[in-house]
């Protein structure tokens, strides 16, 4: 991987302190999110909560602390690297309703209708197969239950060459869809009530110029989003 594009412009701005404050360190240290998924305020006491790709578990462990002790939060991820940091965080805080999850977005290994709330935070871009995901996201939601995400998306098409580059995929630009085919993708997997909270530019935060040139150029940006399930 190039060290020119190290993206290294991940950061917890959107986040209340308060929230940041109250998981483990390492938890915040690993977290590689993209915006505030929590803005979307689905989650109460009581939720049983999957969050997709939950890496080494932010949003799994602000979650666990809204939902209490009558909520369920899975926490799901496909690195096993990834789901040790969690089970760690999780044991750290003393999480008891935080279950990590080995499975692919694309396969969810729950069951039809068992969630109320996915959370999911610079994962979906990742993901080659979107509608699939998309598809399994609204499966396993109940009706009436909600997402709120935060991802990249991207303004301009990027050319077949640029998606062989083996060194831009170490951008979270080469997945990424644009804003619009995005959002149809989860109109097409039949979810309703789709609003964007928010955009901003993302990596205008890194430290490497070349990142900050390469997400000009597809005007990638974060958008956070919200979406039901109709009941
Ligand atoms: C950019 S990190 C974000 C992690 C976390 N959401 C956070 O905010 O810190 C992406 C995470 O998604 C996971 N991931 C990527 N593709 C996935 C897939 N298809 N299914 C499940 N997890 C996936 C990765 O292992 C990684 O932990």
């Amino acid at each position: 991987m190039s060290d020119k594009i190290l993206i290294n412009c991940s950061h917890t701005d959107g986040y209340p302190s308060n929230q940041i404050d109250a998981i483990p360190e390492q938890a915040v240290e690993s977290f590689a999110g993209v915006g505030y998924p929590h803005a979307g305020g689905f989650i109460g006491e009581g939720s049983v909560v999957l969050d997709v790709g939950s890496g080494s578990g932010t949003d799994s462990l602000i979650a666990s602390g809204v939902a209490g002790a009558t909520g369920k939060v899975y926490g799901l991820d496909m690195t096993h690297a990834m789901l040790d940091k969690l089970a760690a965080n999780v044991e750290r805080m003393g999480a008891s309703n935080v279950e990590p999850v080995e499975g692919n977005a694309e396969e969810i290994p729950l069951p039809d209708a068992s969630i109320d709330v996915v959370t999911s935070n610079g994962v979906l871009n990742l993901v080659p197969d979107k509608p699939r995901a998309f598809a399994e996201i609204f499966r396993v939601l109940k009706p009436g239950g909600r997402v709120q995400l935060a991802d990249i998306v991207i303004d301009s098409p990027i050319s077949d060459e640029s998606r062989n580059n083996p060194d831009l995929w170490a951008e979270c630009v080469v997945g990424a869809s644009l804003e619009d085919s995005y959002i149809r993708l989860f109109e097409g997997a039949g979810f309703s009530d789709i609003g964007v909270l928010r955009r901003f530019d993302y990596f205008s935060g890194s430290s490497s110029e070349n990142t900050r040139k390469v997400a000009q150029g597809f005007g990638a940006h974060t958008v956070e989003l919200t979406m039901c399930k109709e009941g």
